[in-house]
């Protein structure tokens, strides 16, 4: 499955203010909405439609709408950030969500919460701003296909060379869009340039 990396001068800019290290939460929570509608669009692009006949206040027409609802599968807690523009644009969206948490030593995520909706032949996309070291997506997409889920996508803000190797070593079914691909993991598998801890700036912890 291919890597979708954003090609949009608007994800350009917005991202490089979301690095900046002066870039403080209320403007960072922003900036992580305006990217992640740049992303919910790009990612969604080949989803099914079906006609629909409607009246215009002129004529009869032939319409077409989406066919089949979305799911979208937040990792917490950083997750969270993205949800707000997929809920504003496409309506009937219904939302699980995944807990996972990594340990600050040894990198490994740990999973503490799990709710998700019935997932059986819904387009489901997990979302989570950063790929590093791919253990928390390969884990949230063990647990959604494990739930039902087969035509799936992964969402993140940044990713690692690393992170997309693993995630497309596990999950080879699944496309992963990203804003943008990094260079790499640093000794503590954070990934450079990267933005730092997302969940850390998205709600200033
Ligand atoms: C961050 C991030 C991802 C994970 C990525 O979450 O939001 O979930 O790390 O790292 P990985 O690819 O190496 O698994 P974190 O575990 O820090 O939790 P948080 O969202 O609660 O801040
Ligand atoms: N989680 C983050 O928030 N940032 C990283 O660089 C890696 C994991």
């Amino acid at each position: 499955m291919p890597l979708h990396v954003l090609q949009h001068p608007l994800g350009a800019h917005v991202l490089t203010h979301l690095r900046d290290q002066t870039t403080k939460p209320a403007l960072f929570r922003t900036l992580a909405y305006q990217i992640s509608l740049l992303l919910a669009l790009e990612a969604t692009r080949d989803l099914a439609t079906e006609e629909k006949s409607i009246e215009t206040p002129m004529e009869s027409m032939i319409g077409r709408v989406l066919a089949r609802p979305l799911v979208i599968v937040p990792i917490l807690r950083a997750g969270l950030g993205m949800v707000q523009p997929f809920q504003d644009i496409f309506p009937d969206v219904s939302v699980g969500y995944v807990g996972l948490e990594r340990d600050h030593t040894t990198a490994i995520a740990r999973s503490y919460y799990c709710k998700l909706p019935p997932l059986d032949g819904k387009r489901v996309l997990v979302i989570d701003p950063m790929l590093a070291t791919g253990g928390s997506a390969v884990q949230a997409l063990d647990v959604v296909k494990s739930a039902g889920a087969k035509e799936l996508g992964f969402i993140c803000i940044v990713a690692s060379p690393e992170g997309v190797a693993a995630l497309e070593k596990a999950h080879p079914d699944v496309p992963i869009y990203a804003g943008a691909l990094d260079r790499e993991l640093n000794a503590k598998k954070y990934i450079l340039p990267g933005l730092g801890d997302f969940g850390d700036r998205l709600y200033g912890t």
